[in-house]
């Protein structure tokens, strides 16, 4: 089964083809340069590059995978067939999204192939399956999914592929949205994650220490008050105006506030997993989403799993952040199911569901 999938759901364009499990190419080219100096993606540039780079990223993923084009001989097509091609129609910016439908619309009509509209955060959730290039683990069901990524902070029951419930999600800023408005705060480049990590990972002992937003009434996540609290931190110490007047921390108090940050995020998605798990009764986890890519996260996890016996799995470093591939394993995972019905529309707000019929 050969499938051609299309990512642009934010920053990366990205396409590629999966054969039978196989990746043949991932291709992702970041807009990262391009947002950089706003410190966030800029909705009208984002889908702009998109539409420039497509046709580029397109003609890429399939030399790089050797696939040779189809021809028309007698007013049919021959060469390579293409079972399928997928493309993320949300969640995610309206037009950055359409960009994507339009191009996989068209290849799914020149190469006669069945159009699948998959959702982005499962993708992040299958996006585990991978193992280097090949797609050659499978995800242990029941378990509980928690997906962190720039846009969206929710975690999930999963009873199996394609049957999803949502116990809790953000009420405010997701997991890497903090993340990317901390650095902001801080002077530190865009995206803010991996910028904040590298600072924490420098830092000695912190000796700050922030909130945890745990909620316990509830499997729902805030964040946008940890962000606060780092805002009132250098207010503390730079003054009330430091923001317009772009005073910035030393590079010592910077890398102590990242750490206790990052400390504060960590052991919030930790503990809230946890509870989720005894809750459930469910011993297995995969996390995944952009922020799934940070050390210390995966680092605190790996404490749960030995203290509790959980198994908590992370996709691979490579598949965390947005991707082709992870789009191509939703796809493929629906055509084994047949569960290839459902909307084409694009769907900015798309919430994981469970798939028709199940
Ligand atoms: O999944 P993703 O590529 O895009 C969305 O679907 O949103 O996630 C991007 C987010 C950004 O907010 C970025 O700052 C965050 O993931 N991120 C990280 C790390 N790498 C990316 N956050 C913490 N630590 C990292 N190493
Ligand atoms: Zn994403």
């Amino acid at each position: 089964m050969r499938i051609l999938a299309f990512e642009t759901t934010c920053d990366e364009t990205s396409v590629c083809l999966l054969d039978d499990g196989r990746l043949l190419s991932n291709i992702i080219f970041s807009q990262i340069d391009l947002h950089r100096k706003y410190s966030g993606v800029v909705p009208e540039l984002a889908s702009r590059a998109h539409l420039e780079k497509i046709s580029w990223v397109l003609g890429a993923a399939l030399s790089k995978a050797g696939y040779r084009r189809p021809f028309f001989v007698g007013g049919r097509l021959r060469g390579p067939k293409i079972d399928a091609v997928a493309f993320s129609r949300g969640p995610g910016l309206p037009g950055a999204l359409l960009v994507s439908r339009v191009a996989a619309e068209a290849a799914a009509r020149l190469l006669g192939a069945k159009l699948l509209g998959v959702n982005h955060l499962e993708g992040h959730f299958l996006a585990y399956e991978y193992e280097g290039m090949t797609a050659s683990r499978r995800i242990k069901f029941p378990c509980i999914g928690l997906i962190v990524s720039g846009g969206h902070t929710e975690l999930w029951t999963a009873e199996g592929y394609g049957r999803y419930k949502v116990m809790g999600r953000t009420r405010d800023d997701a997991a890497g949205e903090a993340f990317d408005k901390v650095a902001k705060l801080l002077g530190l480049e865009y995206p803010g994650g991996p910028s904040v990590e590298k600072e924490a990972l420098k830092s000695g002992p912190s000796g700050f220490d922030f909130p945890r937003p745990y909620m316990e009434d509830s499997f729902d996540f805030s964040f946008s008050g940890l962000k606060t609290a780092v805002a009132y931190k250098l207010r503390d110490m730079l003054g009330n105006d430091f923001y317009e007047k772009r005073l910035r921390p030393s590079p010592a108090d910077r890398g102590r506030i990242c750490l206790a940050f990052e400390e504060a995020v960590a052991d919030t998605l930790v503990h809230k997993t946890a509870r989720a798990c005894a809750d459930t009764g469910i011993k297995s986890v995969i996390v995944g989403g952009g922020v799934a890519a940070n050390l210390r996260l995966r680092r605190k996890f790996m404490e749960l799993s030995a203290k509790s016996g959980y198994e908590i799995k992370f996709a691979e470093k490579r598949y965390c952040t947005d991707n082709a591939a992870m789009v191509a394993l939703c796809g493929a995972r629906r055509l084994a199911a047949r569960a290839t019905g459902g909307s084409l529309d694009i769907a900015p707000d798309l919430a994981v569901v469970s798939w028709p019929g199940k």
